[in-house]
């Protein structure tokens, strides 16, 4: 089973993109060849100024080493370290029907958050698709976010097959229904773009700032809260063991705590969920070489793949 994902280096990584993607990423090595990638090519469609661009790119591959992707298990690449792709979207383009990209909801509400319109925004979708087929991958660990995106993929892999025979496998997404969106503080899903992110590196100082500012509504504090539609409850119920968990959705009916309290609890269990995290970061951090040699590894494997699937390509659709 191969299995493939990516991360765009648009800014510090999130508590969102942590549940909802690496923690399953990570647990995948284990089940078969893994592939993750610092989507740097998509990053591009917002991101204009080269040394944030490197810059990000190296903080998001160290972020992910310290969140556990183990390079001597998983391949840990950048996306423009594999041109390749590029073609790839180009000769899917072509097959590709204006329709199927105009109903992709994340353009859509990019486009309603302001972002201007350029074409790259617009074939985003392609060139995730390209990302995807160009590995044979089985599967595609992402958050809820991305499911449109990958039912996308499948219809241009159909769409290839049908026209030049079989070339493409099918990939399936992998979404874990737990935390398949992660809500921000204001309890809209957690996101770099609406501001509402809770960032996994952040400082302590920093991170309690943002869990304190989650937003609740005026249940005074002698009166019962409702757990489910908590925030709080929400974010605490992934970083706590389970008797915690149950002994907070006690004090959320009961009532007699006010939010602040529960905040200050849920800032407690996060530093020290990733407190783990932090100290690794540390140490691949005072090994100067270690995220260049990884990412040049990385390269060198999925450029092997790459190659073999594009040659496969060119040749079916009459290129070679
Ligand atoms: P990106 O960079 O926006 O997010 C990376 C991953 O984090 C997940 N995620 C979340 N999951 C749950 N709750 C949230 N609040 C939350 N916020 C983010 C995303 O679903 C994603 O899995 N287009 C992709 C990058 C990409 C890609 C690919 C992914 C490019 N090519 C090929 C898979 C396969 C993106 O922008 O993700």
């Amino acid at each position: 089973m191969r299995i493939l994902s990516g991360i765009q280096p648009s800014g510090a990584l999130h508590i969102g993109n942590y549940f909802g993607m690496m923690r399953p990423a990570v647990a995948l090595q284990a089940e078969g060849e893994a592939l993750y990638f610092v989507a740097d090519y998509h990053a591009l469609t917002s991101l204009r100024d080269p040394e944030t661009l490197r810059a990000n790119s190296r903080r998001v591959a160290l972020d992910f080493l310290a969140c556990g992707l183990d390079p001597e298990r998983a391949t840990l690449f950048r996306h423009s370290d594999v041109p390749q792709v590029t073609e790839l979207a180009w000769i899917l383009s072509t097959l590709a029907p204006m329709g199927l990209l105009e109903r992709a909801t994340s353009y859509k509400d990019k486009l309603a958050r302001g972002m201007s319109a350029n074409v790259g925004l617009f074939s985003y979708p392609i060139l995730m698709a390209a990302d995807i087929l160009i590995y044979d991958s089985d599967v595609v660990p992402v958050g809820k976010d991305q499911k449109q995106h990958i039912e996308i993929t499948r219809d241009l892999a159909v769409k290839m097959n049908e026209t030049y025979g079989q070339i493409f496998k099918l990939p399936e997404p992998r979404i874990q229904p737990e935390t398949e969106t992660v809500p921000g503080i204001d309890g809209q899903k957690m996101s770099k773009s609406y501001g509402n992110n809770i960032d996994i590196f952040g400082d302590e100082k920093e991170m309690r700032k943002r869990v304190m500012s989650i937003v609740t509504d005026s249940t005074p504090v002698d009166a019962p809260k409702d757990p489910a539609s908590s925030t709080i409850f929400k974010l605490y119920s992934l970083v706590a063991p389970k008797n915690e968990i149950a002994e907070m959705r006690e004090r959320f009916l009961k009532g007699g705590t006010g939010y602040g309290d529960f905040k200050k609890q849920l800032f407690e269990k996060l530093w020290e969920y990733f407190a783990p995290m932090r100290q690794r970061r540390e140490e691949i951090l005072a090994d100067r070489s270690y995220i260049a040699a990884v990412l040049a590894r990385g390269a060198k494997r999925a450029n092997e793949i790459a190659d073999r699937v594009m040659e496969r390509v060119r040749k079916a659709i009459g290129l070679r």
